[in-house]
């Protein structure tokens, strides 16, 4: 995005500019303010970024109002205490009606805090101090205020594009590579979805403030790694604060503190009191469950205000690192991320990946399969650098080293990285994901494992079915969940959609290009399977029921070929199998699963795709 800005700046087009600048999808107004005045740069740091939202956050307040039409007179009464910047509308999943208001200051900001009133007078209710207020009806006569000078930023703001409506305009798209981008710009995290997080973060802080001296919350995971997309969970990390200045020697009044004594982790207990303080002291906060004995012990909680299903743990930078890290590589070439929308969304559609936490892949670890892919050299050079390579060019104030001594250091200033280490080639999203399917669909599973850090398989460790190193950790797996099932259904749904994009010979019938990998099977159902003339379809029944039909049989062995590191020979085998498995309907050839249930999914999923 910063590279736009960059362009339309110094090609003179600032009236573009500025459109896109006014658009809800601009990570932060600071862009505006650094690109027109400073040297220029190619890239923000993550560290920019994520002050800059934290002072928009606390120099904002988020309303509950009666509905939009309280714009008037809600922007005319703040504007007796402070001037205000912008204002937006949402609204949540119980249809009630919110507006985020930022200020011009922070300062700004308290003084409307401290114009604040409380509730009626009834002694159960006891209210709390936060940015989360609403606005009281008038009783009598009404103030008139002017016609604001601004008007609503946005309206119903928070609200996820329909998927029916998506799905209609991907199928109006050009090119398979528009119906990439389209579903990254349609459902992408947009600015009030970014501020409405950092604003829970900033009313957690609030409440906490009396309890710990210097904490931040601060939110990490897809709210801030730039995969996130609208309505995704919101993880937040409480962390202490320990900059040197605040430990520097010359500060000699110190806070007396407190050491938790007891056999359980602090941590542990810290969290069970905050628990009890989400139930009764944050306003919004409710279904508060304690997860304490997890490797990152968390509290989770729905914001009912925001609408947003929250995971609070402690003192876990190396979230925060990761965050950052996956964030970098993101920016690193406008490629990446649509790409993994894309990948995520076909994962979702094919139940590879599950809200629930399981035996099966995690968005956070396909995000690492996608960003391994545009590693790989190709003849002009990779997309993306390893990891190592960031490492490697780390310099003094790069150090970041989070709990148990975890090194997370790597570059964090991408300026400073030389530009041919990445995006060495122009190859369209369209190419990029047809061979990232195809890159898995040849992966050796088996032996090796994927490691950003290196940017090429290495040996697995252990017999694991998915072994996907820990960027930060490194002798870890981050996949270690996945079942041997689980990622037996990746190798085929992989092949599947290879299968599938491959075929696509630019007849757009009405689940053409992306959306054919990305429908509900519930929309597509025995219509799609019974369609007539399926010519766009890889292998289509009558080919493989016709055993006279060397053309199919040819195209079915040629893809198996390109697909798979297989002999000619185990090519003929495999072609004759799937013949005869749906010749004669026989299990024989099943492979076998330690449940039932997941073998005959699998065997309902193969025989699908191969129709
Ligand atoms: N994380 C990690 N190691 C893991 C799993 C997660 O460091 N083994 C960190 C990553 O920074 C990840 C964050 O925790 O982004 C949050 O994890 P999760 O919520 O599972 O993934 P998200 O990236 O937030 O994706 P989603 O949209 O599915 O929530
Ligand atoms: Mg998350």
């Amino acid at each position: 995005m910063s590279v736009i800005f960059q362009t339309l700046v110094n090609t003179g087009k600032r009236h573009l500019y500025r459109k896109l600048l006014n658009s809800s999808r601009i990570p932060c107004k600071c862009l505006y303010a650094r690109k027109c005045t400073d040297v220029p740069k190619k890239f923000l740091s993550f560290d920019e970024v994520v002050a800059q939202r934290r002072a928009e956050a606390r120099q904002s307040i988020v309303v509950q109002v009666n509905s939009v039409a309280s714009f008037n007179e809600l922007y005319g009464y703040c504007s007796k205490y402070a001037t205000v910047n912008q204002i937006h509308h949402y609204k949540n999943s119980a249809g009630e009606h919110f507006m985020l208001i930022e200020f011009s200051s922070e300062d700004n900001m308290k003084e409307v805090l401290k114009s604040c009133g409380t509730h009626h007078k009834d002694l159960d209710v006891m209210p709390l101090k936060s940015p989360f207020l609403w606005f009281r009806a008038t009783v009598g006569k009404k103030d008139s205020f002017p016609t604001p000078s601004v008007s609503l930023a946005s309206i119903d703001g928070g609200s996820p594009v329909e998927d029916e409506k998506l799905l209609l305009d991907m199928s109006k798209c050009s090119t398979v590579s528009d119906q990439i981008q389209l579903l990254y710009d349609k459902t992408s995290l947009n600015d009030l979805g970014t501020r409405l997080r950092y604003m829970v973060a900033r009313q957690i802080e609030c409440v906490f403030d009396s309890l710990y001296s210097n904490i931040a919350v601060r939110p990490f995971g897809s709210s801030v790694n730039g995969f996130g997309k609208m309505g995704c969970d919101l993880d937040l990390v409480l962390t202490n604060v320990l900059t040197d200045e605040l430990c520097s020697p010359g500060r000699r009044l110190v806070f007396q503190d407190k050491k938790v004594e007891g056999g359980r982790s602090p941590w542990q207990r810290h969290l069970e009191s905050v628990g009890e303080l989400l139930e009764l002291r944050v306003a919004g906060a409710g279904r508060v469950a304690r997860i304490l004995h997890a490797r990152v012990p968390i509290l989770k909680f729905a914001h009912d205000f925001t609408d947003l299903d929250c995971d609070l743990c402690y003192n876990n930078m190396s979230g925060v690192y990761m965050s950052e890290m996956l964030w970098q590589f993101g920016a690193l070439d406008p490629r990446v991320r649509p790409l993994t929308f894309a990948v995520r969304r076909w994962a979702k559609s094919v139940g590879l990946t599950n809200p629930h936490p399981g035996r099966w892949i995690t968005n956070f670890s396909l995000t690492l399969m996608v960003l391994f892919f545009l590693q790989q050299k190709t003849a002009d050079g990779c997309i993306l650098p390893a990891l190592k390579d960031l490492v490697k060019r780390a310099e003094k104030e790069d150090i970041r080293i989070a709990e148990e001594n975890l090194n997370c250091t790597f570059l964090r200033d991408l300026n400073k990285l030389p530009s041919d280490c990445y995006s060495q080639n122009n190859a369209k999203l369209e190419t990029l994901l047809l061979q990232f399917f195809e890159f898995y669909a040849q992966f050796d599973f088996q032996d090796k494992a994927i490691s950003i850090n290196e940017g090429v398989p290495v040996r697995k460790p252990n017999a694991l079915p998915l072994y996907i190193v820990n960027p930060l950790e490194q002798a870890l797996n981050v996949s270690r969940n996945v079942s041997f099932e689980e990622c037996e259904r990746l190798k085929l749904e992989v092949r599947n959609a290879a299968w599938q994009l491959e075929g696509f010979d630019g007849n757009k019938e009405d689940d053409w290009g992306l959306l054919g990998l990305i429908e509900h099977k519930s929309t597509k159902g025995l219509k799609k399977l019974l369609r007539v003339g399926n010519s766009h379809r890889l292998v289509s029944v009558k080919d493989l029921f016709d055993n006279s039909n060397e053309p199919a049989t040819d195209t079915l062995k040629s893809k198996l070929q390109r697909l798979t590191p297989k002999s000619d020979k185990e090519v003929n085998k495999s072609v004759k199998e799937m013949q005869d498995m749906l010749t004669n309907g026989k299990d024989k050839n099943r492979i076998k699963f330690k449940n039932s249930q997941v073998e005959n999914q699998v065997h309902r999923i193969q025989r699908d795709k191969i129709v």
